[in-house]
């Protein structure tokens, strides 16, 4: 064929010949990059390979293959996960807890194939993300999660983009392979990755573990190439095409066809010989990149493998010892005090920095005043820390015998002289609160932790404004309140320098135009919302949801009636309750101040019972109590409160409810609404989130109750509900579902 008329000036054979050449080039570079970190080119020369297959595939798209390294940055987005059945079983594991169960496990196995040495293979156990990729004539066919071990999501598009999974595996492939593995970060790319998400106020991951899951989980497969994944191969499945005796036979079948195999890995044939194994790995695992958990104990055998078999979900042939949580002993070298948002002081041990389960720790909570005296922590102490599967490190307690003899109890108001570590203003501690706080509004710690509070996801869900960039906006002069940042220019925050003098780094246009965008969209985000982002001390998710319902608006809920009359009737029942002649921690002098006092007292009861009977048809929940409305009335009577709301004004932000239902029972008192006096309860999986539906009832008269009793009249059940099901037939309690709810509302 002449080759004139194609873009790329090569006929469709030289193509598909150069394109086979460039992919495993590519390949070549990816492993050696990736696997060995041993580079031979550089990433310059890397691009104009990959720029070059790219084109080509462009101006040959049928030649285009989904194995090509080019598809490892994602490819189209997709809808959903198609699920497969596995063609062997992805079991469990057993887990060991102790050596004495390690003992047994190999006792029994001793017995179960009546030999002395029984030879097996001991290795890490990845802390990752089980997941089965099965390799056809050479090519990766899909890769597919464990799901329930028989039926697994295939996430194939995903796995590709992660650089150590092969997508080819050469001439030497038998004709089916299926790999098993695991799917996990590096402790470094982990935290990389999660200061960088705060940085752009996303949110960050718990553990690499959950970072992991949840990346494989994501439809775009160009966010997951963006994300630090690695593999690593610790067994097979499905097998065609050849035999392999050995777990040691498979490891070296990885080895040649460029797998990445799970090391270190020991053989041992005696018990002595796995518990050596076992000690050895858990000196090596602490400076492995990445998070291991345990050893896990194959026969080496398949053979003998099949002689032992299986119980339920599980293998007989293998274990896993789980090692206890790692625990260091380090310096507590001082007791830093946080201001945080409500102006609550949290102290902080600095410690010495430590290595503790892959990662280096220099501080941990302590919680409380309260927390430091009960286990007795003195700056100078040294401290056993504990992390617990989790990146939080706590302190697990003292060793007295390494105290110095200078160290002095812990005294919070001593140690800060009485003042916010942060502003320098007074501290207090309220009556019957553990918590020491700094009462001043204008903090900048305060202000600081207000603003991350306002933007955070379940509040306004601000993106683009994470800890780092709010930190930097109060400590640059240009927000000391959430408002302020509907205020602050685009030009301003793209030149937002998020590091230090010497080593600026500037926030950007585009993370700028993005904080501006969902700032607008903020806007108009519901009351509930809006109520929580104000961060007022007590006043949760669920309060914030029953006060939109409550109230119309921002402006309305300022001034709110029923919230006033609840706080009231709150200071009266407490009144009531000091002045009562039958309280016995004051009892009356006399008959006349006993007489006295009752008069009083019935004044009192007189005017809760007026006052109760006012509020009555609103049905105020628990969620927005006594607590609640005195919290947030003292918000708004306090100056920083009215400046709250005259910017808001100014700034023509007006939060609306997107739940109100004025009055329900008044009305259905008077008959009108279809559910007065009834009371639901709701289970199982409805069309629906369950809140809407309590709305929906609430709105129409009705009362949502969380517990089934006698007083019932109906439960609106889902799909599953069992247990209240059974409960509220137990107790002749009417079962409906949403069309009967829906009859019932016409
Ligand atoms: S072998 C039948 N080896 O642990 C035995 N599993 O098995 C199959 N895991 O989710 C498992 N590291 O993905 C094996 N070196 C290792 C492992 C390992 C981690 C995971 C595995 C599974 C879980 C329980």
């Amino acid at each position: 064929m002449p080759s004139a008329d194609s873009p790329s000036g090569l006929s469709k054979d030289e193509a598909t010949q150069e394109i086979e050449r460039l992919s495993a080039e590519l390949e070549r570079h990816n492993r050696l990059y990736y696997l060995d970190a041993a580079p031979e080119i550089s990433d310059r020369q890397y691009d104009q390979l990959f720029r070059r297959l790219e084109e080509l595939e462009e101006a040959f798209p049928d030649l285009a293959s989904p194995n090509s390294p080019t598809q490892r940055v994602g490819g189209a987005p997709i809808e959903g996960f198609d699920e497969i059945r596995h063609p062997v079983p992805m079991l469990s594991i057993d887990d060991l807890f102790a050596e004495e169960e390690v003992v047994k496990f190999f006792e029994r196995l001793q017995k179960n194939l009546g030999e002395e040495k029984v030879p097996v293979v001991i290795e890490p156990k990845i802390d990752g993300v089980a997941v089965s990729l099965v390799y056809r004539n050479g090519e990766l066919d899909y890769a597919a999660t464990r799901g329930d071990g028989v039926t697994g999501d295939v996430i194939t598009a995903n796995v590709r983009t992660i650089q150590t999974v092969p997508l080819k595996l050469g001439k030497d492939a038998p004709e089916t392979l299926e790999v098993r593995g695991e799917i996990f970060m590096s402790n470094e790319a982990f935290a990389k990755m999660n200061e960088e998400r705060d940085e752009q106020g996303l949110t960050t991951f718990a553990n690499p573990r959950n970072s992991s899951a949840g990346t494989l989980k994501l439809k775009d497969p160009k966010e997951v190439a963006k994300r630090p994944l690695e593999f690593i191969a610790h067994g097979i499945g499905l097998l065609e095409g050849t035999e392999l005796e050995s777990v040691s036979a498979y490891h070296q079948l990885f080895k040649k066809l460029k797998i990445r195999p799970n090391e270190p890995l020991w053989h041992a044939d005696t018990l002595e010989g796995v518990l050596n194994a076992i000690h050895e790995l858990d000196e090596k695992r602490h400076h492995m990149p990445y998070q291991t958990d345990g050893a896990v104990i194959k026969v080496d055998s398949r053979a003998q493998q099949e002689t032992l078999g299986f119980r339920s979900r599980a293998p007989r042939w293998a274990a896993a010892y789980k090692y206890p949580p790692e625990q260091k002993e380090t310096v507590l070298k001082s007791i830093t005090i946080q201001v945080g948002r409500t102006g609550v002081l949290t102290p902080v041990a600095e410690l010495e920095p430590v290595f503790v389960s892959g990662t280096t720790v220099s501080r941990a909570t302590l919680h409380n005043e309260d927390e430091i005296q009960r286990k007795d922590v003195r700056e100078g102490d040294t401290v056993l820390i504990e992390k617990a599967g989790e990146i939080i490190p706590a302190v697990v307690r003292v060793n007295k015998d390494k105290r110095p003899p200078n160290a002095k109890p812990f005294n919070l108001y001593e140690h800060v002289n009485g003042q916010c570590p942060s502003c320098g203003g007074p501290i207090r501690k309220e009556e019957g609160f553990v918590a020491w706080r700094c009462f001043n509004p204008e903090c900048p710690a305060q202000a600081t932790n207000k603003i991350k509070m306002f933007v955070s996801r379940r509040a306004l869900d601000i993106e683009g404004i994470g800890n780092i960039v709010a930190e930097k906006l109060v400590e640059r002069g240009l927000a000391s309140s959430p408002l302020d940042l509907f205020e602050i220019p685009e030009e301003t925050l793209a030149v937002l320098n998020l590091g230090t003098d010497e080593d600026p780094r500037v926030f950007g246009e585009k993370n700028a135009a993005k904080v501006v965008k969902t700032l607008e969209r903020a806007r108009a985000q519901p009351l509930n919302r809006w109520i929580y982002a104000m961060g007022i001390p007590n006043v949760g998710e669920s309060a914030a949801r029953e006060l939109s319902r409550l109230h119309e608006d921002l402006f309305a809920l300022a001034s709110s009636e029923v919230l006033k009359t609840t706080r009231k009737i709150a200071e009266l029942e407490a009144e009531q309750k000091e002045i009562s002649p039958r309280n016995k921690s004051n009892p009356p002098a006399d008959d006349e101040e006993k007489q006295e006092r009752q008069k009083a007292y019935d004044e009192l009861k007189e005017e809760i019972g007026r006052l109760k009977t006012e509020i009555e048809p609103y049905q105020v929940s628990p969620d927005a109590g006594p607590v609640v409305s005195a919290s947030l009335l003292s918000f708004f009577e306090s100056e920083a409160g009215e400046r709250f709301l005259s910017r808001l004004r100014e700034l023509d932000i007006k939060p609306a409810s997107d739940n109100h239902a004025p009055k329900p029972a008044e009305l259905a008192a008077s008959g009108d609404l279809p559910l007065a006096g009834k009371t639901f309860v709701i289970t199982g999986t409805l069309s629906k989130p369950r809140p809407e539906f309590k709305d929906l009832i609430e709105s129409k008269g009705g009362k949502v109750s969380g517990s089934i009793s006698k007083n019932t009249d109906y439960l609106l059940a889902g799909e599953g509900g069992g247990s209240k099901r059974d409960k509220a037939e137990s107790l002749k309690v009417a079962v409906i579902g949403e069309d009967e709810l829906n009859a019932m509302l016409e």
